[in-house]
């Protein structure tokens, strides 16, 4: 199919309500002309986690909102969409839910075929909407839900190659900040602290690097950061505000000591003929972390491979990622009807192993 294609994408499954549309002339990179998202953070503030109800009631309440708004934005109206692409999982199930019955009733109402799309295919193909990158590439996912390793093939074609067998990044950036009274979400808090402490003072475990290939554990240098606050807390009956900056500065080194050497091992497991990929792309709230993409950079050049972070935007949560990932399914003629199921689970890659764990941001797949 080679016509321009309208998409309208929308995105519900875990706490951002988000709406987009993206126009796509074959030949040309993707144009997002609007992408709209409504937050919850407040929401969930003062339960220390993303509660499930509450994320799918706000949900509901906010998604026409947000539709009506990315529509006004873009300057069009229902009758310029070629079709509707929601995500259809993997995330919170109600939240999944709403989004889906939000785009098969529109669907219905307006004639219009239906893509459901994967979430974590919407963050393995943003490269290809921001920089129109030539499959296959590698992929690292680091956010507060998702941890894994994959080389994308295709729009379809994914192979994971390691993951996180407990909890993601991002949510263990979340737990620290946490456990030393920071304020949330964690990563900014804790790599500002970490900016003015001394990353040798604590000697943290880098978990799994005696292990071959490329599955992580973050839920070990949690603890090891708790014990280690405790102790001082036993010993001196408080912290300093130093000893907070040298916990943060000795977790967030060991995180960037993981991740360098398992992309690193990742690079090695999908060369071809002896020479790496060409990208390796990272989306996820982690990947705006300084310390952490410095490392992925050296990493990257060492080995001859472009790093590629589209912006922040676009590789946190969002439904523009969703109407790309639906156009890229949608030119190869991949729709869905009003049948398709919400799925909290829905592994990208189903000849890998399963996965182990739930974050508080749901199935990470
Ligand atoms: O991709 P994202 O917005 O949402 C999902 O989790 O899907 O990622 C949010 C996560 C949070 O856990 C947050 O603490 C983390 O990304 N994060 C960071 C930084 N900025 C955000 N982690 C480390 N360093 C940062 N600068
Ligand atoms: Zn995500």
């Amino acid at each position: 199919m080679t016509r321009t294609l309208t998409l309208l994408g929308i995105e519900s499954s875990c706490d951002d309500t988000a709406a987009a549309v993206v126009r796509h002339r074959p030949g040309h990179l993707a144009e997002v002309l609007a992408s709209d998202i409504v937050g919850q953070t407040s929401l969930h503030a003062a339960f220390g986690g993303v509660v499930p109800e509450i994320a799918a009631r706000a949900h509901v309440e906010r998604l026409d909102g947000c539709i009506e708004r990315a529509l006004a934005e873009a300057g069009i109206s229902f009758a310029d969409l070629d079709a509707i692409a929601v995500t259809a999982g993997p995330g919170l199930i109600g939240g999944v839910l709403s989004g889906a019955m939000m785009a098969k009733g529109l669907a219905a109402g307006l004639g219009l075929p239906l893509v459901a799309v994967n979430h974590l295919a919407g963050h393995a193909l943003t490269p290809r909407l921001t920089d129109g990158i030539a499959f296959p590439y590698l992929m690292l996912l680091v956010s507060g839900g998702h941890c894994q390793y994959l080389r994308v093939d295709g729009p379809d074609e994914f192979h994971r190659l390691g993951g996180t067998i407990d909890d993601a990044p991002g949510e263990a950036f979340d737990k620290i900040a946490k456990l030393l009274a920071l304020p949330q979400p964690g990563g900014p808090s804790v790599e500002a602290e970490a900016a003015l402490g001394d990353a040798r003072r604590f000697d943290f475990p880098r978990p799994l690097l005696d292990r071959p290939g490329c599955d992580l554990s973050f839920s070990g240098l949690k603890t090891a950061v708790l014990r280690t606050r405790d102790a001082l807390i036993a010993s001196k009956g408080g912290i300093t505000a130093q000893d907070r900056r040298d916990l943060c500065a000795g977790f967030q080194a060991a995180v960037a000591d993981v991740l360098a050497e398992k992309t690193r091992r990742a690079l090695a497991m999908t060369a071809l003929d002896g020479s790496p990929l060409a990208v390796l792309a990272v989306a996820g709230g982690v990947a705006a972390n300084k310390a952490i993409r410095a490392r992925l950079e050296t990493v990257c050049s060492a080995n001859g491979v472009s790093f590629l972070a589209p912006p922040l935007r676009l590789c946190t949560d969002n439904a523009a990622m969703i109407a790309w990932a639906g156009i890229e399914r949608f030119r190869l003629g991949m729709v869905d009807d009003a049948t398709f199921t919400a799925r909290p689970r829905w592994p990208l890659d189903a000849r890998a192993p399963g996965m182990i764990g739930s974050g508080k941001k749901g199935a990470k797949a």
